[in-house]
């Protein structure tokens, strides 16, 4: 895809808000659903040119099961916006990790590259910058096709810039620009190294997993360097990079549930097909990320600036080794599906549907991704996912 084509809804977007302060507080309290996202996308339709929400004031007094009287079902656009903010969401933060890791170019602009960084992350894989630079691009055009195929039927699209108020690195090579998530406060889940590798659990039966890193799980851990100064220990450095490849599959590994996850709601056959076609893109991405994140050296190291410990073991060597641990083990495991009755297969997991939406929001808070939004912020993920959850799959 050539850059010009992305360029209109990657760049921010002005609001009907900006630089008014007394709308900017009757948007904050009470966040009515709906009536927020409604000027929100009045603002995101016009900066895409699409010119297609001509009657949007009016468009939430219509009632019927079909939004502003397009082709898609509100649980359906419900569906794909949700899917657009986790994509925007996973922009922000890949395109963190290739202005400093990756290959900053004209596909994926900003940032200039740190070379330290980049160096630490080809530890684990010579291929490290291309993978991040090509994960990034993907991010791009999910979010774009979905706010165009919105836009295309009549449905309100998104734009979360107005919350992209978040500091982000000043090492070198960062653009140095606002940013909607932290990659330099999180605390990582990584029970997904078991749980794929796992031939007898599921999560969807009940089942739990252990860490595979249990320090990530604890305390606040960068992904990227804060400033130079993180440049400065290699072994913190290591630490660093070792981190950013543990959260890439982390984060992937969601969106590989998102999808098929939300799915099972979609009513129209051409939304079940965007959501089918786009969560595999994602499964791949898990997969390469979980090979890489196998080949982070074994050290320990304590943050010079606030002082947290983690340690990245050896997964195959005791007391971790073993089918649960193995790093080349990185096929799904075949394991239990629907009931235990059933025979073991492969598959994607989880994949229940029910909450789902509000899941992942649930998922990326805890992983500290948006430490230092504000409250604003959270209640419109809320109210989005709520929405998202509501959809119902219909007959069409
Ligand atoms: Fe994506």
């Amino acid at each position: 895809m050539k850059k010009e084509d992305r360029s209109s809804s990657t760049s921010p977007q002005p609001t009907p808000e900006s630089g008014d302060s007394k709308n900017e507080n009757q948007q904050v309290k009470p966040l009515r659903r709906r009536s927020f996202l409604k000027r929100i996308s009045a603002a995101s339709a016009a900066t895409m040119g699409a010119g297609l929400l001509a009657n949007s004031s009016s468009v939430f007094a219509q009632e019927g099961p079909e939004e502003h009287s397009g082709r898609l079902t509100r649980g359906d656009a419900a569906l794909l916006r949700f899917a657009a903010a986790a994509e925007i969401i996973e922009t922000d933060f890949w395109v963190q990790y290739n202005e400093l890791g990756g290959i900053p170019d004209a596909e994926v602009p900003g940032g200039s590259g740190n070379a330290p960084y980049t160096a630490a992350l080809a530890v684990l894989d010579e291929d490290m910058a291309q993978y991040i630079h090509d994960n990034t691009d993907d991010e791009f055009t999910h979010q774009n096709f979905l706010n165009a195929y919105l836009a295309s039927k009549r449905a309100d699209t998104l734009s979360l810039e107005q919350f992209r108020t978040l500091p982000g690195s000043s090492a070198t090579g960062s653009s140095g620009k606002l940013r909607l998530t932290n990659l330099t406060q999180l605390t990582l889940d990584t029970s997904w190294w078991t749980r794929y590798r796992s031939s007898t659990k599921n999560p969807d039966l009940g089942d739990t997993f252990p860490q595979a890193i249990p320090t990530l799980a604890v305390g606040q851990h960068t992904a990227i360097p804060r400033t130079d100064d993180d440049l400065a220990d290699p072994n913190f450095l290591q630490a660093i990079a070792n981190t950013a490849t543990f959260h890439f599959p982390t984060i992937e590994q969601g969106g590989n549930s998102l999808y098929p996850s939300m799915a099972q709601r979609a009513t129209h056959v051409e939304v079940l097909r965007i959501l089918i076609s786009i969560g595999p893109t994602e499964t791949m991405h898990f997969q390469t990320w979980s090979d890489k994140a196998g080949n982070a050296p074994a050290l320990t190291a304590v943050d010079p600036v606030t002082g947290v410990s983690v340690t990245f073991p050896d997964l195959n060597s005791p007391p971790f080794g073993g089918e649960d641990f193995q790093t080349n083990l990185i096929m799904p495991e075949p394991c239990p599906f629907l009931s235990r009755k059933l025979p073991v297969v492969s598959i994607i997991r989880p994949t229940a549907t029910k909450g789902i939406a509000m899941g992942v929001v649930k998922f990326l808070t805890d992983m500290g991704l948006f430490r230092g939004q504000s409250p604003q912020f959270f209640a419109f993920m809320r109210d989005l996912a709520e929405d998202a959850d509501e959809a119902r799959r219909g007959i069409r």
